[in-house]
């Protein structure tokens, strides 16, 4: 069985060792870099998890090599670093283009992928380009493993994933909104949960297209109805598609 590295002990990587540690893949060694000494520490006392000397060691001692550490330090990272050409890489990097590890390091098998931290619970959907084989397996034992072909199409998953930050925005504003008209933020909070939890579970169970769904969930001439004619009416459809565009900007400019 692979051993699994990881170059980057931080939120993402300790997400994904927790879920792998629950998955059919649960015997999969896995080896960490030293920083950060408290994530990597809490991580060591779960089954067939080693911390490592020092980043080349890593390296070193794996089959599957996972890098994660924040872009702004990337380079400084893996410069100093050998990578085999046949090893595989998965890079989480955000933004980070695959000829530039390959140039640093030598590394030869690259890919990229976009996990989030629902990883843990094995129920995250993974773009991965290019789709390499053991990179797939690995992510469909943490949920459902997404092969992308081209770059285009990945970058669009990476700025998708950006939408993580406003869906939290939502509910600040109308949890602030209903706490104006007199709920405790308590009760507020609870019931936007309660509202919001379920429906991204009939999201998940539904394979209906979207706006059938939103028809369903509003009767015509409707409170539901209202407010969503109000949104779009204000602008709110046209800003959320203007920020993701901007995003994708951002992120094609970077490579
Ligand atoms: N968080 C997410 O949901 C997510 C999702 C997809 C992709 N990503 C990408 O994954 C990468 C990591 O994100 P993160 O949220 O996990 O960041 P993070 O929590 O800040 O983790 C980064 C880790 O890198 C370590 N590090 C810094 N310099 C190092 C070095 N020279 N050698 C070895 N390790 C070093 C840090 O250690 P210290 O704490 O000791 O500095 C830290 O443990 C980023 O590029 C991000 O874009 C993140």
């Amino acid at each position: 069985m692979p051993a699994l590295g990881f170059i980057g002990t931080g939120t993402i990587s300790a997400a994904i060792v927790r879920g792998l540690k629950g998955s059919p893949l649960a015997d999969w060694p896995v080896l960490l870099s030293p920083r950060n000494a408290a994530v990597a520490g809490a991580l060591v006392r779960l089954p067939g998890v080693t911390v490592a000397s020092d980043n080349q060691a890593v390296i070193d001692g794996c089959d599957i090599l996972i890098l994660a550490v924040r872009p702004q330090v990337a380079e400084a990272v893996l410069r100093p670093l050998a990578i085999s050409a046949d090893q595989t890489v998965i890079s989480l990097i955000a933004g980070l283009p695959i000829e530039a590890i390959r140039s640093w390091t030598g590394a030869g098998r690259v890919c990229r992928a976009v996990p989030l931290p629902f990883v843990e619970e094995r129920r995250d959907v993974i773009p991965v380009f290019p789709p390499d084989p053991m990179a797939l397996a690995l992510f469909s034992a943490l949920g459902q493993a997404l092969p992308v072909a081209d770059l285009a199409t990945f970058e669009i998953y990476c700025a998708g994933s950006a939408l993580m930050g406003t869906y939290f925005g939502i509910l600040e504003i109308a949890e602030a909104w209903a706490v104006a008209q007199g709920l405790s933020p308590a009760d507020a909070r609870a019931y936007l949960s309660g509202l919001f939890g379920n429906l991204g579970e009939v999201l998940r169970k539904s394979q209906s297209p979207l706006h059938e769904l939103r028809i369903a969930h509003s009767t015509q001439g409707g409170l539901n109805e209202q407010v969503f004619a109000r949104f779009t009416e204000a602008g709110g459809d046209v800003a959320l598609a203007d920020a993701l565009s901007g995003v994708l900007a951002r992120i094609r400019a970077a490579s």
